[in-house]
């Protein structure tokens, strides 16, 4: 945990910016796999850890607005429990840990919410996304499970979505001990992978590394010879000389911030010709993205140039054809390049997403295109700084979208079918790396991760 000081700030700075009324925040519960003793591994709700940093299933939490009051509802550990778990502090040890004096059971939570209810005050809580969280707002609350989302507190998301996406100097540092372990498993894969190999015994030894050095994943690794699949969690293939294979993974912090970082390295060693051409319109697609990032520039525009980067150097291999301007501005590149060049990053790796995207990464003056390609940007409006944004522009030979777009004749002005034909077996190439937006432009976090071709090539053929 932080030190309760920071905890006590951010639910300050939260304060002044919620009107009147109760902040009802829910922890997460251990999420059962088969029978409830045999949970998935537990994860707390990412909100809830921000302003309490209790990290453990069954707590919830309420800030009275109108009394200025802090209050923590769990229930300690029986000597039952104790026996199956080992020694555990109390529910106001740990409320104290985060500056919270004022701690209930968990059965006084209904009481204190019926009757602030009963007085009809305004209950504030989050969007959720875990069904068992839905349906204890029902019992609570007296709202539909189904439709709880409905009710969320606009004035809240807003203001928990603008304070978290921010990054203070320890959340940075905590972002940064993520990208050092996603350094590790980006380095293992490429000396671990060999031919012969099956994509899951480096996708379980990159996990392991995850799990050694923080909290685990971010999110299940993506690693596969068929990179052209976006979010391939199959790592059925085996991996043979000639192939390059995508590896896109993070880890988590002990205090459970992300990283998300994706390199694409030749199983051999080496790239042929073909891919290192492809890999170096990437590379300077996501190069040009990362020096044009500076506040108030939009999202949506680097978006732009980094697809502008594609389609110019796609045109030069023959690929693409005619003007390059308008065929970015029609979407024709995202045959190629279909989803967004980046997200937010911080205590979630799609930071804020529980909130909806349209209430963090669009705003009254950018809208969400409903262009495809386009339309998968998750982040789109001005840049501010200190918030960290991931930058991972890709370029992917999509068998089954190319046959599609093809046989309806799709900006045949702009694509040259004809020589695809070639690259139907090619895969996939993604970079991506979490970047800082400063006062004056951008840093990229952590220590760099080899991606320039030499430096892949000598990591990736130096084996383990
Ligand atoms: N790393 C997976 C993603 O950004 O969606
Ligand atoms: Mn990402």
């Amino acid at each position: 945990m932080f030190s309760a000081k920071i905890y006590k700030q951010r639910r300050t700075e939260l304060k002044k910016k919620i009107e009147k009324g109760l902040i009802l925040f829910l922890g997460n519960d251990e999420s059962p796999m088969n029978y409830a003793d045999n949970a998935y591994k537990f994860r707390q709700d990412s909100t809830f850890l921000y302003y309490f940093g209790i990290d453990e299933p069954n707590f919830a939490a309420i800030i009275d607005i109108d009394e200025n009051k802090e209050m923590i509802f769990g229930n300690d550990f029986t000597i039952d429990e104790i026996v199956w778990m080992g020694p555990q502090k109390t529910v106001k040890q740990k409320a104290a840990k985060c500056g919270v004096n004022l701690t209930f059971k968990m059965n006084e939570l209904e009481n204190i919410l019926k009757a602030a209810l009963a007085k009809g005050r305004k209950i504030h809580f989050i969007p959720q996304y875990r069904h068992s969280n839905m349906i204890k707002l029902q019992i609570l609350l007296g709202i539909d499970a189904s439709r709880v989302n409905d009710y969320a507190s606009q004035e809240l998301i807003k203001a928990v979505a603008e304070q978290r996406a921010v990054k203070s100097k320890e959340e940075l540092e905590e972002i940064e001990k993520a990208i050092s372990i996603a350094y590790e498993m980006q380095v293992a894969a490429m000396k671990f992978a060999k031919a012969g190999m099956m994509e899951k015994e480096v996708a379980g030894f990159i996990e392991g590394i995850a799990i050694s050095m923080g909290s685990g994943l971010s999110f299940p690794v993506i690693f596969s010879k068929h990179g052209e699949t976006l979010h391939n969690h199959f790592y059925g293939n085996k991996l043979n000389n000639g192939d390059i294979v995508v590896n896109d993974s993070g880890a988590e912090s002990l205090l459970h911030y992300a990283s998300d970082i994706t390199r694409t390295f030749p199983v051999s060693g080496k790239f042929t010709q073909m891919q290192k051409e492809i890999y170096e319109i990437v590379l300077l697609a996501q190069l040009t993205a990362i020096k044009s990032i500076k506040p108030g520039v939009s999202y949506k525009d680097i978006h732009l140039k980094a697809s502008t980067v594609i389609a110019d150097g796609l045109k030069a291999l023959g690929l693409m054809k005619g003007d390059v301007k308008q065929a970015v501005k029609e979407g024709a590149h995202a045959l190629f390049f279909p989803h967004g060049l980046g997200h937010l990053l911080g205590l979630d790796v799609h930071d804020l997403e529980n909130f909806g995207e349209s209430n963090f990464g669009y705003d009254n003056k950018i809208k969400r295109s409903s262009q495809f390609g386009l339309k998968s940007l998750r982040y789109a409006k001005a840049l501010v700084p200190g918030i960290v944004i991931t930058v991972e522009p890709g370029i992917y030979f999509i068998p089954q979208l190319i046959e599609k777009w093809e046989a309806e004749k799709k900006f045949t002005q702009f694509i040259n079918y004809q020589k695809l034909q070639a690259y139907k077996n090619f895969g996939g190439i993604r970079i991506e790396d979490d970047v800082l937006v400063t006062e004056t432009g951008s840093k990229v976090l952590g220590k760099p991760i080899p991606k320039f071709v030499d430096e892949v090539e000598e990591v990736s053929s130096s084996k383990i």
